[in-house]
């Protein structure tokens, strides 16, 4: 196989993500200036797209929204696990990948007639080690926390697809987030968000929830040019066809292109992140130092007493805490008598559309010319804001169905 050879492909991501996917891969292929590298409408849960090697590398460097880069082996219909081995075990793996690899197989299935996947996942790694022992005179070892190779099958009821993982670990796992909250966002999720919020680098974004970070970084980030993927590996540098002088090359470039927009627009960002918590805001003040970013405002608040942070109107981005998993803190100064912070947890309905409320009237009162992007499951949370959304958008945070709601708040 040659470094140009015809591959394709399938990006998942963050149902509800995939129309901002592929305009983003889109924009890649044209950064890319690679004429193989040809997108197709999306489908449910990501987007088909096909090109290179080089397209392998772009897509996995430059990303943002994808969960993963998988490279499509074969799509065959099958009857049953017998004819599963038997594909697989038809698929020139010695071409991809050495028996000193080690494997992990993933089996996704939609309406499937098979009865096990368990079983299912067993064969297809059966077929490969077989194929592999007979080829080469050895198999590989599986390793289900770390491999070095992973499989990933995707069955409906009348076809069989085998991909490669490219990726390795998800994308979205940057290498910058050591530092979590109890419920942060994925890293895909939120820079996925920002595009849903037509947010551009010269307008401000402020985020008074930010826990760990994401809003911001991914926002920095996209500001700064910094491309998602420079601060890690990926799986296709496990595989025999990883052209190590041509990735080193694209490297370098996006490290160039990094070095020479940061000294020139890190002065400008118009990026701001509070949170009520010191905790969360020290893990945010971690994960953006671990991300290469500059000294980004952030500032102990309670989203109630919020103030815009600069004179122009931009774009507030929250992921307000979820009922079930957090609790909104409410502060008793009064009641203390002075200013030391003393919170409390609220769970309760009402405490929580109580704060929305005050939250809604300060939104009204200080954040004139503003658009407010709220990711919740709540579906009542426009009510409780007593705002109404200009849209909503149905978003996936991992299982959780959740909206983005958006409110453009009248120039006063
Ligand atoms: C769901 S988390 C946000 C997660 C964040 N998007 C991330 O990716 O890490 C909600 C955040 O709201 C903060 N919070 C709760 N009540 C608040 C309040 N009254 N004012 C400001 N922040 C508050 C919590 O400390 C928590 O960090």
């Amino acid at each position: 196989m040659s470094f140009l050879t015809r591959l394709e492909f399938f990006a998942p991501c963050p149902r509800g993500l995939e129309g901002a996917l592929a305009t983003e891969l889109r924009e890649l292929s044209i950064l890319a200036s690679d004429p193989a590298f040809a997108v197709q409408a999306p489908t449910a849960g990501g987007v088909p797209f096909s090109g290179t090697w080089t397209t392998v590398f772009v897509a996995n460097l430059y990303s943002r929204i994808a969960n993963r880069i998988l490279l499509k082996v074969v799509t065959q219909s099958y009857c049953d696990e017998h004819d599963i081995y038997a594909l697989t075990h038809e698929q020139p793996w010695e071409q991809w990948f050495n028996a000193s690899r080690t494997l992990r197989v993933d089996v996704t299935a939609i309406k499937s007639p098979l009865r096990s996947l368990e079983f299912t996942m067993l064969r297809i790694k059966d077929a490969i080690c077989d194929r592999l022992r007979e080829r080469t005179g050895s198999r590989p070892s599986i390793d289900t926390i770390e491999p070095d190779v992973r499989l990933k099958a995707f069955i409906t009821a009348t076809a069989c697809t085998l991909y490669l993982d490219t990726s390795g670990r998800p994308l979205f796992k940057r290498g910058w987030r050591l530092d979590k909250g109890i419920a942060p966002l994925r890293e895909n999720l939120a820079a996925g968000i920002l595009r849903l919020s037509g947010w551009t680098s010269g307008q401000p974004l402020f985020d008074p929830m930010c826990g760990s970070g994401t809003f911001i970084a991914e926002a920095a980030q996209i500001a700064l040019g910094i491309a998602p993927g420079l601060n890690r590996h990926f799986g296709f540098e496990k595989l025999l066809h990883y052209d190590l002088s041509a990735w080193k090359h694209m490297k370098a470039q996006a490290l160039d292109a990094q070095h020479s927009s940061y000294s020139a627009l890190s002065s400008t960002l118009l990026i701001y992140g509070g949170d009520i918590s010191n905790k969360m805001l020290a893990k945010a003040t971690a994960n953006l130092r671990r991300a290469g970013l500059p000294m980004i405002p952030l500032q102990r608040c309670d989203a109630r007493d919020i103030v815009a942070p600069c004179n122009h109107p931009g774009v507030l981005v929250i992921n307000p805490p979820y009922g079930e998993r957090l609790s909104v803190h409410h502060r008793r100064t009064r009641c203390c008598g002075n200013n030391i912070a003393a919170f409390k947890d609220v769970h309760s309905n009402d405490a929580s559309s109580i704060f929305f409320r005050v939250f809604g009237d300060v939104l009204k009162q200080r954040f004139s010319g503003w658009q407010v992007f709220a990711l919740s499951p709540n579906r009542g949370l426009p009510g409780q804001i007593r705002l109404r959304e200009s849209t909503k958008t149905v978003l996936y945070n991992g299982a959780l169905e959740c909206r983005l709601f958006c409110f453009n708040l009248a120039l006063s």
